[in-house]
């Protein structure tokens, strides 16, 4: 079982993406997994996703309707495997919060799966149109398409 988590500042944009995409890749693929996202801002706590969020995962086959956004907790460090930041701000965040080397070995910038070491930053589309979100699922879908073929690998040789 590989527990992954993703984290973004409302947890009504990005992560809820990224948390969908992903699980439904790996349920796909049998692999048995507990993913999860949340946030660290606390003015959508209880939400379901923004309406352009839930709109783009549905064009792509995806329902998310039923997330409600939650903040980031310690606890979380005991629990996932992987923790993945949308940007420096999330990163920052949660490394302020470790307790430990171990935690912090968890976390890393989404983004550097497909661009090692840059520590890139997804946009944030809550600011922006219809045209923003298309754009963040579709580079949230690419890396979870990564994420999904690490993990067949390492299935594979186990
Ligand atoms: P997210 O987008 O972090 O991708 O969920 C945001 C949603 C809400 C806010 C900021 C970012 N906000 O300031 O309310």
């Amino acid at each position: 079982m590989v527990n992954i988590l993703f984290i973004c500042t409302g947890n009504i944009c990005r992560s809820p993406l990224a948390e969908g995409i992903l699980r439904y890749k790996l349920k796909t693929v049998n692999i048995p997994a507990f993913i999860d996202s949340c946030g660290f801002e606390s003015f959508h706590e209880g939400d379901p996703p923004d309406s352009r969020a839930q709109a783009t995962a549905f064009k792509h086959g995806l329902d998310i309707s039923s997330h409600r956004a939650r903040l980031f907790s310690t606890e979380d460090f005991d629990r996932f495997d992987m923790i993945y930041v949308m940007d420096s701000s999330h990163y920052k965040n949660v490394m302020k919060v470790a307790r430990k080397r171990s935690d912090m070995f968890k976390v890393d910038f989404i983004l550097n799966l497909l661009y090692p070491g840059k520590n890139l930053g997804v946009m944030d589309p809550w600011y922006h149109d219809e045209k923003a979100f298309e754009q963040v699922y579709l580079q949230l879908d690419q890396v979870c398409e990564l994420i999904s073929q690490k993990l067949i690998n390492k299935t594979n040789r186990l």
